[in-house]
């Protein structure tokens, strides 16, 4: 086994865990759950999300992490060893999220390099179908899109690069300068998309409130659909970094630091997506609702749109965008990566170097199969599928097996008497009744509204995930440890 993985200090741990958290979710996908579920009244559901379950279930996370100070499954099996399956289980859905999450950022690497010269031309949406993200038609499965998979594989080698040192002296240091590069960089362009004329057009469409929004248990849903995601939440990534602290540290300040974080981040930049939008708008009159748009259709289509009529600056602000969306979403690999490499190297005795060589082989192949052109089809069907099927009903069990049956009163001690708060029983009864039940709720809706909606082919695939992350959860449970 390789020597003992631990961060050099918190600051480590603490920009490791706000890059896992701040990513995709937070520059594309926010704007738009802000504005499709009431505007500023979402503003409600959103803060009662982050304190009924963001910030609850994350101090959960770190001291579980941090008491054991082992491997995910490790943890289930000194627990239970009939649990350990379900550490597998969910490491696992976590390795299928690396791997098409790759494929997104690849797409982000090709408009990376387009950007210096513009080579999406007039029509970004043609540029994006034909050349990065393909389209649903199946036709096009029979040929793979070039740029998509030689972005594929240099963003594999970067990642190995990174992930096969020790955590100190790879994610950890790469944190340090990726994250405040990003906030950086981000914030320029924040500030700026708020000085363009049509600024205020954008951000009143994005914040005008509906209040009656608020009776409609959907915007409920959405609410915490957003913080799981964009906190990276009961993914066994912070429990995983939390493993890695050492004595002493101020666990429930650190969860503080790094949620806030992650909201201050992700509501400027909804600010500066509607300033932007706001602009084109006043500009060349098209109306707002035209060009409101979700995830790669506001990032690969619309932007570019925009850049292009923006003159000079527009050459500055492209490339910055792509730039601090690629540093955003590494960060979020290396913390998706992460639990999958800490358990198969604890579980099988490999070092950690070996252990991602491996999985990087693997990972690298699976996303080489999402790069066909219907690369972005694929990419939403197994997004909506692990994230709606998969890792929400594996954090509702993960409520049970630690406040239930493990005993929450257990954790009581590392938390408290270090940090500015303590947890106690409002805390408990969050975890042991509260979530638990939020969770099935968000579970039961999610899977109606998948299996009502979803075509053959999507229930192929989604049949096809199942299927290996049993069968391999199965194996890997049943190999004997190397560390008995
Ligand atoms: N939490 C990361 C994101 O928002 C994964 O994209």
């Amino acid at each position: 086994m390789s020597q003992k993985n631990q961060w050099d200090s918190s600051v480590a741990f603490i920009f490791a865990m706000i890059g896992a958290a701040v990513g995709l979710g937070n520059i594309w996908r926010f704007s738009y759950v802000l504005y499709s579920n009431g505007g500023g009244s979402f503003f409600i559901p959103y803060l009662i999300a982050i304190a009924v379950m963001g910030i609850p279930f994350l101090i959960l996370e770190y001291s579980v992490g941090f008491s054991f100070k082992e491997s995910f499954s490790t943890i289930m099996r000194k627990i239970n060893p009939k649990l350990e399956y379900v550490a597998w289980m969910l490491v696992l859905f976590v390795f299928v999220v690396t791997i098409y999450y790759m494929v997104i950022l690849s797409w982000d690497l090709v408009y990376l390099a387009s950007s210096f010269t513009f080579s999406w031309g007039t029509d970004a949406a043609h540029y994006f179908v034909n050349n990065v993200g393909g389209s649903s038609n199946l036709s096009n499965a029979s040929f793979l899109l070039v740029p998509t998979t030689i972005g594929v594989l240099v963003l594999w080698v970067i990642l190995w690069f990174i992930a096969h040192r020790n955590v100190d002296k790879g994610i950890g240091r790469v944190s340090k300068i990726l994250i405040p590069a990003l906030f950086v960089i981000m914030g320029f362009i924040i500030v700026y998309a708020l000085s363009l004329p049509g600024a205020n057009i954008g951000i009143g469409t994005l914040l005008t409130p509906d209040w009656s929004k608020l009776l409609d248990v959907n915007i409920w849903l959405a609410a915490f659909a957003q913080i799981i995601f964009s906190l990276s939440m009961g993914q066994a990534i912070a429990l995983t970094y939390a493993s890695y602290l050492p004595e002493n540290s101020k666990l429930i300040n650190n969860v503080f630091i790094v949620v806030a974080s992650n909201s201050l981040f992700e509501v400027c930049t909804a600010f500066g997506v509607f300033s932007i939008l706001g602009y084109m708008s006043f500009t060349n009159g098209t109306p707002m609702v035209q060009l409101i748009t979700e995830g790669t259709g506001l990032i690969f289509v619309v932007f570019p749109m925009i850049f292009n009529i923006m003159g000079p600056i527009g050459r500055i602000l492209a490339p910055l965008l792509f730039l601090a969306i690629l540093f955003a979403g590494v960060t979020s690999a290396l913390g998706f990566l992460e639990p999958m490499l800490n358990t198969t190297s604890d579980k099988l005795g490999w070092s950690r170097k070996k252990t991602a060589t491996v999985l990087t082989i693997i990972g690298c192949a699976f996303s080489l199969l999402l790069t066909s052109g219907i690369s972005s089809y694929l990419v939403g069907i197994i997004d909506t599928f692990v994230n709606e099927f998969g890792i929400l009903f594996m954090i509702a069990v993960q409520c049970i097996i630690f406040a239930w049956i493990y005993g929450i009163e257990n954790f009581l001690e590392v938390l408290n008497g270090k940090s500015v708060i303590n947890v106690g029983r409002t805390w408990k009864f969050i975890l042991k009744y509260m979530l638990p039940c939020v969770l099935i709720l968000m579970w039961v809706a999610g899977i109606l509204k998948l299996f009502s909606t979803a075509k053959p082919f999507e229930i192929i695939i989604d049949l096809i995930i199942i299927v290996m992350v049993t069968v391999f959860a199965y194996v890997l449970t049943k190999i004997k440890p190397a560390n008995g």
